[in-house]
């Protein structure tokens, strides 16, 4: 049986995808085949594609970090599993394709009756979202927060989960963001004509509890100027890398890949060095789900139950067919996108 792929054949723009057709991989021992129902098309995958991002794998590679399938054929030694399951998980790379075999372990199972795009959008943006707001920032109810890009995949989970737990939501995005942002409870703040410093100053007095940063770079050191003493940034992201969807700086990936690390670092040193109590905490997922994997499987059972029970509902800005990834990431690229692209299966 054959399927087709996406493959990065360099490291570069949009250009650089390519789908090939292949004979589907052989499930080696704990492992499962999964055919893919939906894949997530976010803007690690971007940086990954331009060799930005710290997990870049080496050329040529496929992207997608997220997927929910069906289970398709059992390797040996599994039997937790059943063919025809639903299941979800987080490769980090490899989702684009029709195929794709994975341990065992690393498979969630998704409940009956949900809708596959809805489904995957829970497996990197909710999670994400989910994990910063209860094991890094662990926010009580009450609490101010400000959303960077809160229109975005991650923000706009960050917005539902957050009037869930009843937080006062600040969220900056473009004019275009503005709209979805509200609507989900947020005060927005267009970060292109506005200060949000100055801005947040204005409407709190004393300044958020916590910040949720993933533009990145000196954005930090601005995000925590917004705090109140004894409030924390938690910083997740390098959208402030791209520009356009291509690299920001015009420098080589590797290089940028290491520069931004380096920078990431010493703004969390500076937190706890610089005066006044404010401090600055990373978060990534696929280090918390390597140090702890019960959390994430944990995590992502809770947001499926509460997207069953529809409590959550996340915003699908469009779905493509598998075979138009390249649209896809230049859909995501060009910027103002509401919510998540997902890659469908033809089928599904
Ligand atoms: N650490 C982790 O584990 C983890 C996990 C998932 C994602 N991430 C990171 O999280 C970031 C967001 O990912 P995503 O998938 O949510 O991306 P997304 O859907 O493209 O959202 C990004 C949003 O940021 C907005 N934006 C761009 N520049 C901004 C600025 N200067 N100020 C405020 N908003 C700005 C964009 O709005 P406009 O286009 O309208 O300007 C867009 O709505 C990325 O850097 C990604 O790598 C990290």
């Amino acid at each position: 049986m054959r399927h087709r792929r996406i493959i990065v054949t360099h490291y570069g723009g949009p250009e650089a995808l390519q789908v090939i057709e292949e004979e589907c991989p052989e499930p080696k021992h704990g492992e499962v085949r999964v055919n893919v129902l939906a894949a997530g098309v976010s803007l690690p995958d971007l940086m990954m594609r331009e060799g930005i991002h710290p997990e870049t794998p080496p050329l040529p590679f496929t992207s997608g970090w997220d997927l929910v399938g069906v289970v398709d054929q059992l390797g040996e030694g599994v039997s937790e599993l059943e063919p025809g399951q639903v299941v979800a998980a987080l490769p980090i790379c490899g989702a684009y394709a029709e195929f794709v075999c994975l341990p065992h372990r690393e498979l969630v199972p998704v409940p009956s009756g949900l809708d596959p795009a809805e489904a995957v959008s829970l497996v990197l943006n909710y999670i994400t979202a989910y994990q910063m707001l209860y094991h890094s920032a662990k926010v009580r109810t009450g609490q101010r927060v400000l959303i960077h890009g809160a229109a975005g995949g991650v923000g706009s989970a960050l917005l539902q989960l957050g009037r869930l737990a009843g937080l006062e939501l600040y969220g900056t995005c473009s004019s275009r963001g503005v709209s979805a942002v509200s609507g989900l409870g947020g005060i927005p703040i267009d970060y292109q004509h506005q200060d949000f410093v100055t801005e947040i100053h204005r409407l709190t007095g004393h300044g958020v509890d916590v910040v949720f940063d993933g533009i990145g770079g000196t954005h930090i050191w601005r995000s925590r100027k917004a705090l109140r003493p004894g409030g924390m940034v938690v910083a997740y992201g390098l959208t402030g890398s791209l520009r356009g969807g291509r690299l920001a700086s015009g420098r080589s990936g590797g290089r940028h890949r290491f520069r931004a690390i380096i920078i990431f670092g010493l703004y969390i040193a500076g937190g706890w060095l610089f005066p006044g109590r404010r401090r600055v905490v990373p978060y990534s997922i696929q280090w918390l789900k390597r140090l702890k994997p019960s959390w994430f499987r944990q995590d992502l059972i809770t947001l499926f139950d509460l997207l069953q029970q529809q409590k959550i509902k996340p915003l699908i800005a469009q779905r493509f067919p598998i075979a138009e990834a390249r649209q896809a990431q230049e859909l995501l690229g060009k910027g103002g996108v509401t919510g998540k692209i997902v890659l469908i299966h033809n089928e599904s």
